[in-house]
């Protein structure tokens, strides 16, 4: 089902020590003498081995990290650290049992941790060990996954990253497929430029053997390697042979596996609906991605198939009220309406599913597939807004007749319960990343359910038992039904499959029966896969199964899920890998966290000020200078204490400082305050007016999370977060095109260019960092953002007990169209003379006004001065939902 997100490894300690020096240096005391990737597909099962060889050429001990991506859809099920002859093997146990062990380590002063990171398709795996001078470690690191197959073919990403040129670097991959490999072709930025040069492919008839033996000097000329070597990823994708319509059966040590994916039979016409969000929040690049790929997907529909098409925001419109059959005529008059969508209000998804469901329900289905397909980048918040109560209603008007898709754009959307609506109408909630290729993720996604071949698809294996879903409501072309189970009787000849489904109206089933004994289907070396990809598969749905269950049929899944987990030593959502170091105990754990967590958050180095820019490395390096691994535990102290500060409600009661003297010791200062009652309760903001001396301004109520600033067209948003009972904001996040990422909180700044990252302190020595597009200037307590040609301060306020950020927008750019609470340029108003209380006319609307104090927070000297308050939607001409995020 959908992709899972990142292994985690938090890191905490209890000691502050002084920061790293110059990493830059110390990588040349770090020797990745040996990097090995070696893959095995057996029959769409891949198994996946890095092996990482690296020495300490330091003559004393120092820190060394291991850092690698994996496939979100992968789980770990092996890692191993051999130092000096001693291997340390990590342990998956129960998380909470991980938890506790977790716990006592910290409680005992030991560092332990959780990391994690999440890419769109890649998750990040990163631990470090502490090893003696002129010492030697080797990584290795397992990870297993069911290739799936999308659009005609199998994928198979593997990404290598070292970290520096490695002298004996080799990749090596094995596909078997019993079938036969119809095609194979190896492409991902690693193949390109003379790296391609390094890649050699040789096929037989049932293999394909792909290596990867690039040179040292190679390593570093291709288009996205460097000084620090590889760093990208290699695509192998292939498709197996289908003699046998009735598909691929493999049996293995009493477990098979049935690949069903028919190609004889014609396509189903289709009854397609698309909901579209246009809501406030799809404002600009969204909303114009989204049409273009409408545009594209109304030109692919065949001239038997229907569709229609709904818009909504706190109105639902239909384009028509009947579903339409995609003559040249209605999809022309269907493009016009596409090309006239505009953002606007509010998001009420229940109406708009509801009415889909009724444009389907209202049209004959008789031989053909129906399929909703909603869009939405929100939450509901207006109509009906009860998301059970959504599920409830949606659930009951589609009754299991056919499947919902939920597309959920963008980061803001509560992904959950899009899952959760989509499961329980036999279909898959698919995230669509905001970046440049939105629109083809769209389209790609349509794409898979374009060709709808079979429906109500029911397969049984008399022979068979603990099977895995056997029932699916609409098969497509270029997709697969996979099945598979444990055999009851192992003694038996022969296994049987039967498949019946439905074929544009007619009843179509298929039978076959294979001989148990076929020597020719497994290599021995491997013969225990088949068990693994059923647990693999029975782990995937039993997780997926959890969202819409309830009661004790949920429990008792769970508990099934984690006793495979466990079984299989696989890291999954309900299981953490334990690795205990040689350090006295030292303690780490891995998990996987759900997909649509914050987006990557690794462990930083805390540079030192005068050498900031060159210390962005991360990966090998590590920290280790005077103190030992003494940088990252500067940032891992960092980290535990934001967390503390983060939990209470009442503002902190001890932060952060560096020492002015000497500027790498960081000094934990405990401010004891009295604590008062939570006395703020909304944020004024000024608003500029054109043409009229007396500003205005407007309050919105705390907490909060809003969207301050956002330009489409650059790809830049500005999101703050503000807490019960304080000014202004704690948080303060960036977003610049996809990779760059800026979080400022009261106690830090921290900056993420998509490989990299920094951590700043506010009140340390000023400190300029540039990269492409991006600068950043801090000043004691002001820091100067320039991302592109948008230009914004963050001021650092104390006030009272009170710590806060605020942000101010210094210039204001011509022919940009900024969005968001301090977007607004265009404000005027006219004072109403002569009425009883004050009244201003706003947009040909009489409101009122009162003239009220306003401490203007964009400036450090923190002004008082006077403005007309009038409501929120007066000032803004949009209701608040339409400035709310859901995440920052
Ligand atoms: C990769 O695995 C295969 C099979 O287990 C083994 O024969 C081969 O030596 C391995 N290659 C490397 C580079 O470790
Ligand atoms: C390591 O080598 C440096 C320079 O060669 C020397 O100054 C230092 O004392 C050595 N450290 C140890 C722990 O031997
Ligand atoms: C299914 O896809 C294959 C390959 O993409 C194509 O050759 C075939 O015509 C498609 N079948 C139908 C019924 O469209
Ligand atoms: C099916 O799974 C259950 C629980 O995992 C197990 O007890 C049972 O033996 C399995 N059935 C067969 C036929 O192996
Ligand atoms: C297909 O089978 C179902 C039940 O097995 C039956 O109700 C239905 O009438 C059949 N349809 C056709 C077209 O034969």
């Amino acid at each position: 089902m959908m992709d899972r997100a990142a292994l985690r490894l938090i890191f905490l300690s209890v000691f502050l020590i002084s920061a790293t020096s110059d990493p830059v240096k110390k990588k040349q005391n770090v020797d990745i003498y040996s990097f090995y990737i070696n893959s095995t597909v057996t029959s769409r099962y891949a198994t996946t081995v890095i092996t990482s060889r690296v020495a300490n050429t330091l003559n004393e001990s120092q820190e060394i990290q291991f850092e690698v991506k994996i496939p979100k859809n992968a789980f770990i099920s092996k890692f191993r650290m051999t130092i000096e002859g001693n291997t340390y093997d990590g342990v998956v146990k129960e998380k909470e049992e991980a938890q506790q062990q977790y716990n006592r380590a910290v409680s005992r002063g030991q560092s332990a941790g959780l990391v994690k990171s999440v890419g769109r398709t890649l998750e990040d795996f990163k631990t470090s060990v502490t090893v003696a001078a002129f010492s030697k470690v080797t990584f290795e690191l397992t990870y297993e996954e069911l290739l799936k197959r999308r659009l005609g073919k199998y994928e198979l990403l593997i990404n290598a990253q070292p970290m520096q040129p490695v002298a004996d670097f080799k990749m090596d991959v094995h596909i078997q497929e019993k079938p036969g490999i119809s095609f194979l072709e190896v492409k991902g930025d690693l193949s390109t430029g003379d790296l391609g040069n390094a890649i050699k492919t040789t096929r037989a008839d049932k293999d394909a053997w792909v290596t990867f033996y690039p040179s040292r000097d190679q390593q570093t000329k291709c288009k996205s390697c460097g000084e620090n070597g590889l760093n990208g990823d290699l695509l192998i994708t292939y498709d197996v042979e289908r003699q046998n319509p009735k598909g691929e059966v493999m049996i293995s040590n009493g477990y098979f596996v049935h690949y069903f994916a028919p190609t004889d039979v014609p396509r189903i016409p289709k009854n397609v609906v698309f909901i579209i969000d246009r809501s406030g929040s799809m404002h600009g690049t969204k909303m114009d991605q989204t049409c273009l790929a409408l545009l594209r997907i109304l030109s692919d529909l065949d001239e038997d198939d229907h569709f229609g098409l709904i818009t909504f925001d706190s109105e639902v419109s239909l384009w028509k009220r009947e579903l339409l059959q995609a003559t040249e005529a209605n999809l022309k008059n269907a493009k016009s309406f596409v090309k006239e969508i505009k953002d606007r209000g509010a998001t009420d998804i229940n109406a708009a599913v509801l009415a889909g469901v009724d444009m389907i329900n209202r049209h004959p289905r008789e031989g053909t597939a129906s399929i909703l397909i909603l869009l939405t980048d929100g939450d509901p918040t207006t109509g009906e807004t009860n998301k059970e109560k959504i599920m409830g209603n949606v659930k009951e008007a589609i009754g299991t007749k056919f499947p919902l898709y939920c597309l959920g754009f963008g980061y803001d959307v509560n992904f959950d319960f899009l899952t959760k609506m989509s499961l329980e109408n036999s279909g898959v909630a698919q995230r669509i990343y905001e970046d440049s290729d939105a629109d083809l993720q769209l389209q790609g996604f349509y794409e898979e359910v374009a060709v709808p071949l079979l429906s109500d698809i029911q397969l049984k294996y008399p022979g068979g038992t603990n099977l895995t879903k056997t029932s699916f409501s609409l098969y497509f072309n270029g997709s697969e039904i996979v099945v598979s189970g444990q055999i009851t009787d192992n003694s038996v000849e022969s296994f049987t499959t039967e498949v019946i489904a439905v074929s544009k109206g007619n009843n179509v089933t298929y039978q076959d029966t294979i001989m148990t004994k076929d020597p020719s289907d497994v290599p021995p070396e491997n013969e225990d896969f088949m068990q693994r990809l059923w647990a693999y598969l029975t782990v995937k749905q039993l997780l997926e199964r959890q969202v819409i269950l309830k009661g004790q049929e949920k429990e008792d899944e769970k508990k099934e899920a984690l006793k495979l987990s466990l079984k299989y030593q696989f890291v999954t959502p309900l299981t953490s890998m334990v690795v205990t170091k040689p350090q006295e105990g030292d303690v780490e754990v891995a998990d996987k966290p759900k997909e649509g967590e914050a987006p990557p958050r690794p462990p930083v180095m805390h540079p030192h000020p005068k050498s900031q820019s060159r210390l962005l490395a991360s990966g090998y390096g590590g920290g280790g200078g005077g103190g030992g691994g003494s940088g990252s535990s500067a940032s891992r102290a960092l980290h535990r204490h934001r967390q503390g500060f983060r939990g209470t409600a009442v503002p902190s009661s001890a932060f952060l400082e560096t020492d002015a003297k000497s500027p790498t010791v960081l000094r934990r200062v405990t401010v004891l305050s009295t604590v008062s009652a939570p006395t703020v309760r909304s944020n004024r903001f000024l608003l500029p007016v054109v043409g009229q001396s007396k500003p205005l301004c407007f309050d919105v109520p705390v907490p909060h999370k809003l969207r301050l600033l956002q330009d489409s067209a650059s790809e830049f948003s500005m999101n703050g977060e503000s807490m019960t009972g304080q000014n202004g904001f704690h948080q303060i996040t960036f977003h610049y095109k996809t990779n760059h990422h800026l979080t400022i909180n009261t106690m830090s700044i921290r900056y993420h260019d998509g490989q990299n990252q920094v951590e700043f302190l506010w009140r340390q020595e000023p400190i300029q960092h540039n990269t492409e597009g991006v600068s950043l200037i801090l000043r004691s307590n002001e820091i100067d953002v320039t991302m592109g040609n948008i230009h914004a301060v963050i001021l650092l306020h104390k006030e009272k007990n009170d710590v806060f950020l605020w942000p101010a927008v210094r210039q204001q750019l011509k022919d940009v169209s900024l969005t968001g609470i301090l977007g607004k340029t265009d404000a005027s108003y006219e004072e109403i003379q002569g009425s009883q209380t004050p009244t201003l006319k706003i947009n040909d609307q009489e409101v009122s006004g009162s003239w009220e104090d306003v401490t203007d927070y964009r400036l450090s000297s923190k002004p008082v001065i006077k403005c007309w308050l009038v409501s929120f939607y007066a000032a803004m001409q949009r209701d608040i939902s339409d400035f709310t995020v859901t995440k920052l």
